[in-house]
This record gives structure tokens, C-alpha cells and sequence, in this order.
């Protein structure tokens, strides 16, 4: 063991896993410490597999609550477990429907599409922009009604929420100060909705969540699950500002971003490489056996995301970025774990997948179109969590 992993990842970012991994001599499955309590780090395939068994892995209690509370909201989906958890998914699942989803990403691509007429002959910073487009779509899209300057500021403190949860710096306490504003203004909007004033829009996220599915979940509830919609889809804009940082460093893709086939392997390819989620925590309920590794009740499972995600028995040349790896297959739903693995009606897997894959493909679509320079260096900070290209990306617009 070479000490303890949460400090490790306060310290080394996302270099602590690879770190640990090569100290276990390339171990795919090793023991190691979270704030004193045992875990066994798992990678790859077999290592996604055994995390998403629920007769091992459960959530409740998994992750510290300052950082649940943080990123996710007190008592949000993430951390339930069995039919608390079954209930509250398919809610998600059906907010977030392809229908629906569709109807936020046109949207999306058609304000994108007419800010980017705005940047001619600018500098603008592709990650600023894209928070306010996709944070602007989903407040509309969800039923919240509020004047551009409230709606830009909703944004950017969603934003923050993100921004800080990896726990660097001064973005920590800012982050807990955006939480904490949020959870206000979604309790409020919950309440409103189910006072009938002002009366949220029929069919609405906010209505679905105030008198719909989620008129069982008190305001406080429902209103942190509101913001477990508005919150991610603005910190798509994490991998919509590595995708434009890979548009440019890949130009050869720019011609065959008008097949939305293309764009989806493209944004596929990003998400497999770009670092955002770290790792993934559960708690073992029961024995396990994994390799020569044997898990007993009360361990940590922590998921290595990225190192599963370039895990080399399973990706060719897993350090290049190929999108035409992706042509025509179905990824393995245990080796591309970019937004957790299996399935997401019965596990823990992100239910904003589709919405995500579909964001990513217009803005593809949209920068493809957009003839730009990076102002600076394009690096981004590995030991920082989350990370983004070096200032968000500034770049001059022809
Ligand atoms: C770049 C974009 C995104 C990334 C990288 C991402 C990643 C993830 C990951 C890693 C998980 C946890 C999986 C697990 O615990 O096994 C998750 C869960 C979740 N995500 Fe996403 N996500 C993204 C976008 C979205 C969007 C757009 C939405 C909704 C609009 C969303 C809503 C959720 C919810 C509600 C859960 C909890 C699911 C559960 O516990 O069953 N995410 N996401």
C-alpha cells in the first residue's frame, strides 16, 4: 500500500491511479486505503463487472458525504440502493427519454449555431460559452423561466458545483457556496410548481418532479434531483471543450463531422480520453473473490474509470485517439465505462448518456464549421480535478 488513495487523489489529480497502479506493479486489482477504510481498487473489464454486481457492490454510504453532498445533493440517486433506487432511476430514465433529449440537443445545436455567428474575428472561451448555451437549453428545456442575466448566473454556479468537487483550492468553497444557492432556488421552484404558482409548464421536468413521478420526494428532494439534471448537462461542457481542443489538434475530422455517425464516434473517442470522473466507490456487502484479490463485506470497491477506459487488454493503441475505433460497434458495456458501465435501468449507469452523446455530436457539428486558432497552450493540469484545456480553451475565431 502506498498511502492512502483519497489523499492521493487530492494531491496527484489524475495521475494518483496510475501512479498506484504502476506501484502494484500493473496490478488490474489491488488493496489500498480511503480515509482509513480498507478498499480494493479494481480496473478493466472484470474489475466494472464485479462493481456493477449489486448482489456485491452497493452505494449507500460509499462516498464521503462532503463530497456526495457536494456533487450530488443530499440523499440524491447516487447513492440508494436497491427499490429506493429502482423507483428514483426510472424516473430519471423516463425524463430523459430519447424524445425528450432529442428536443434539449436541436435546441442546443441551434443556439450554439447562432452564438458561434456572434465570434467572427473574436476571441472567445470555448468552455465560458458552452456552459452558458447548454446551462441556457436545459433551465428552458426543464421549465425554469427566469431573464438572460439570472439564467447566466444559474449557469455558471452550476458550473462551480463541478468545478469544485475534485476539492482544489478556492473552487472547494465555491463550490459549496453554488450548492448551497442552487439546492435553495430548486426547493423553491419544486414548491412554486406544486402550489400551482406560477404554474410549472405541463410535461416539464419541474412539473414531472413537483406533481408528476416525484410528488412522493419532499421539495428538498426533488429539488436536489432537479439539479442531478441541470448540473451534468452543464458540466457536458467539460467534454464539449476537449472535444473542441481534439477538433483542432485532429483537423482531418472536421470534413466528415457532417455524418452524425462520424460525430458520435468522435464524441465516443473524446469521452474515452478526456479526464473528468476519476473513480467510482461502492461498498461490498458480501464475500468476493476478484483475481487473488478477496473482498469481504465493508471494503470499498473503487472503479479506476480512466484506467479502464485505455485498459490496453482491451483497447488497441488505447493511448491514441482514434474515433474509427468506434465505427460501427457497440461499445462493451464494461470496458467503456466514461459514464459508469452496465446497465443503466438496473445499475447505477448514467441515464444522461443518450442526452450527452447527442450534445457532443452538435457541438461536433457546430465547430466543425467554426474556422479556430487556440490562443495558448492547450494542456490541461492532470492534477487538478476536473481539468480542462489550460483557461477553457481561449481561442480566435476567423
Ligand atoms: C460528460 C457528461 C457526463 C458524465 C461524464 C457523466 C458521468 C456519470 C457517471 C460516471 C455516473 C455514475 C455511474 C455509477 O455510479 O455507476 C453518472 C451517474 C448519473 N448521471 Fe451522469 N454523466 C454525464 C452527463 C449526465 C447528464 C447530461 C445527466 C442528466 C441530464 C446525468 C445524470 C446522471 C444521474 C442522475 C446519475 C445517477 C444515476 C444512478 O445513480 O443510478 N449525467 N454520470
Amino acid at each position: 500500500m502506498t498511502g492512502d488513495l483519497a489523499a492521493q487523489l487530492l494531491r496527484r489529480g489524475y495521475l494518483a491511479l496510475p501512479h498506484e497502479h504502476r506501484q502494484h506493479g500493473g496490478a488490474d486489482v489491488f488493496g489500498s486505503s480511503v480515509l482509513g477504510r480498507r478498499a480494493v481498487v479494481v480496473r478493466g473489464r472484470e474489475g466494472a463487472r464485479l462493481f456493477y454486481d449489486t448482489s456485491v457492490v452497493e452505494r449507500a454510504g460509499a462516498i464521503p458525504a462532503p463530497l456526495a453532498n457536494l456533487l450530488f445533493g443530499r440523499g440524491a440517486v447516487h447513492g440508494t440502493d436497491g427499490a429506493t433506487h429502482a423507483s428514483r432511476k426510472r424516473m430519471f430514465l423516463d425524463l430523459l427519454d430519447e424524445d425528450r433529449v432529442a428536443d434539449l440537443a436541436t435546441t442546443i445545436g441551434r443556439d450554439l449555431e447562432r452564438r458561434a455567428a456572434g465570434w467572427s474575428g473574436r476571441e472567445v472561451v470555448v468552455f465560458d460559452e458552452l456552459v452558458e448555451v447548454y446551462g441556457a437549453a436545459v433551465q428552458a428545456w426543464a421549465g425554469i423561466i427566469a431573464g438572460p442575466a439570472q439564467t447566466r448566473r444559474t449557469s455558471r454556479r452550476l458550473a462551480a458545483v463541478v468545478d469544485g468537487f475534485g476539492g482544489a483550492g478556492a473552487a472547494y468553497p465555491k463550490a459549496w457556496l453554488a450548492r448551497w444557492w442552487i439546492d435553495r432556488r430548486a426547493r423553491r421552484l419544486v414548491a412554486q410548481a406544486r402550489s400551482g404558482w406560477p404554474e410549472a409548464r405541463p410535461g416539464s421536468v419541474v412539473a414531472e418532479l413537483a406533481t408528476g413521478p416525484g410528488a412522493g420526494l419532499d421539495a428538498r428532494l426533488a429539488g436536489v434531483e432537479l439539479v442531478n439534471i441541470l448540473r451534468p448537462t452543464v458540466a457536458v461542457a467539460w467534454a464539449g471543450t476537449f472535444l473542441a481542443r481534439d477538433l483542432h489538434a485532429y483537423p482531418q475530422w472536421r470534413a466528415l463531422l457532417d455524418d452524425p455517425e462520424h460525430r458520435v464516434e468522435f464524441g465516443h473517442e473524446v469521452r474515452r480520453t478526456c479526464p473528468f470522473v476519476p473513480a467510482l466507490a461502492g461498498r461490498a456487502v458480501r464475500r468476493a473473490q476478484i483475481a487473488d484479490t478477496t473482498v469481504e463485506p465493508g471494503d470499498l470497491i473503487v472503479l479506476d474509470v480512466p484506467g479502464t477506459n485505455r485498459d490496453p487488454d482491451h483497447w488497441a493503441e488505447a493511448e491514441r485517439f482514434l474515433p474509427e475505433r468506434f465505427a460501427g460497434v457497440m461499445p462493451d458495456p464494461f470496458a467503456f465505462v466514461p459514464q459508469g458501465g452496465g446497465d443503466p435501468t438496473t445499475g447505477h449507469r448514467c441515464p444522461g448518456e443518450t442526452l450527452t452523446v447527442r450534445i457532443l455530436s452538435e457541438t461536433a457539428r457546430v465547430l466543425a464549421g467554426v474556422d479556430y486558432e487556440p490562443v495558448t497552450d492547450t494542456a490541461h493540469d492532470p492534477t487538478r480535478i476536473p481539468t480542462l484545456p489550460a483557461r477553457g480553451l481561449p481561442v480566435r475565431v476567423s
